[in-house]
């Protein structure tokens, strides 16, 4: 598992191939991204890419079966599953199917590719024997690569190639910090605060121990987190939580505002650890702190005896949705 991590910077690397593979022709109004879990949280990154280059089209992400009523001809709509299969993304790619015309797939295998091929709709295929959630450096630059393709760039083939190449060179570093945050976190409640601009690192984080260590995790967005959850602290918490700060927006408030953050964890008598981001930019400190914290959460299952592959809850579910299929295909 340790190693599904390791390989990104080489692994990824092949996936640069298919930079400009797929080139469209649009204008959107809106660039709409469907997913759950692991395939979901693409969306959030390319949000978090995305969120403050002027002029860009409003990205939203849908993590539901249902699309949002507004799409419709002139949006683009990007639907990711790794395995292909999973129900609320097919349920979401159906209604988007009789919305709109500008849709893209990103899938290893399963029902969206057999769809795709069928229906003539452009796809980027993912490597197969991954899992999802290993995956997410390939359906990122599945991504990344149409819309640089698409005059809808946020990132470029230069900065993707150095991001990887900046990857790479500080693997060793990221080992040695996954395995302190790992002993951080052992035998307490993980609760990992971000600022905004990081929001879907802190959900990533949350899924990649929930799923590799088998924890419940707390997430908190900083400033939000100061208009409430601040105030459940004032309480006398008899759980054994431990906190995760992660420092490295590069602007002065966001480092204020973390810095506040920390030091009232600290005060309160919490365990507190810090993670900087490195990185030149976004889309560096964002693959930095996914792979730190991924093998943070694979070294806590080993610390724990579990099996980091193993997602028997989400297959239960998953078998109960099945049951529920036709039902979800008839919402839209
Ligand atoms: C992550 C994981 C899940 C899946 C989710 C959706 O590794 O196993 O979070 O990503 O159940 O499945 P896919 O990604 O196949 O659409």
């Amino acid at each position: 598992m340790e190693d599904l991590y390791l390989q990104w910077p080489e692994r990824v690397r092949n996936q640069l191939s298919n930079w400009g593979s797929i080139s469209l022709n649009v204008r959107p109004r809106s660039i709409v991204f469907c997913g759950m879990g692991g395939s979901g949280v693409i969306g959030d990154y390319v949000y978090m890419l995305s969120y403050r280059i002027k002029g860009y089209p409003p990205v939203i992400v849908v993590k539901d079966y249902r699309l949002p009523g507004f799409v419709g001809t002139e949006d683009l709509v990007f639907i990711i599953s790794y395995s292909g299969n999973t129900l609320e993304t097919l349920a979401c790619f159906h209604e988007a199917l009789k919305r709109t015309k500008n849709i893209v797939i990103i899938a290893s295998n399963g029902k969206l590719i057999e769809e795709a091929e069928e229906k003539n709709i452009p796809y980027i295929l993912i490597p197969q024997n991954l899992l999802p959630r290993t995956a997410l450096p390939d359906m990122l630059y599945a991504i990344l690569g149409i819309l640089d393709s698409s005059k809808l760039s946020i990132v470029t083939l230069d900065e993707a190639r150095k991001a990887l190449d900046f990857l790479a060179s500080v693997l060793d570093q990221v080992v040695e910090e996954a395995k302190v945050i790992a002993e951080h976190f052992y035998n307490r409640i993980p609760v990992i605060t971000v600022s905004t601009s990081f929001y879907g690192l802190g959900i990533r984080a949350k899924n990649e121990f929930n799923e590799n260590a088998k924890v419940p995790v707390k997430v908190e967005v900083v400033p939000e987190w100061a208009h409430n959850d601040i105030v459940g602290w004032e309480g006398d918490s008899k759980y054994p939580w431990s906190i995760l700060v992660i420092h490295g927006v590069d602007d002065n408030v966001s480092e204020l505002l973390m810095e506040f953050a920390e030091n009232y964890y600290k005060q309160i008598g919490l365990p507190v650890k810090t993670l900087i981001l490195s990185g030149a930019n976004t889309l560096e400190k964002l693959l930095y702190g996914s792979l730190i914290l991924g093998l943070a959460s694979v070294y806590l299952a080993k610390m724990y005896n579990v099996n980091p592959v193993e997602t028997k809850s989400i297959t239960q579910y998953k078998n109960m949705l099945h049951k529920i299929s036709r039902e979800l295909d008839r919402v839209g």
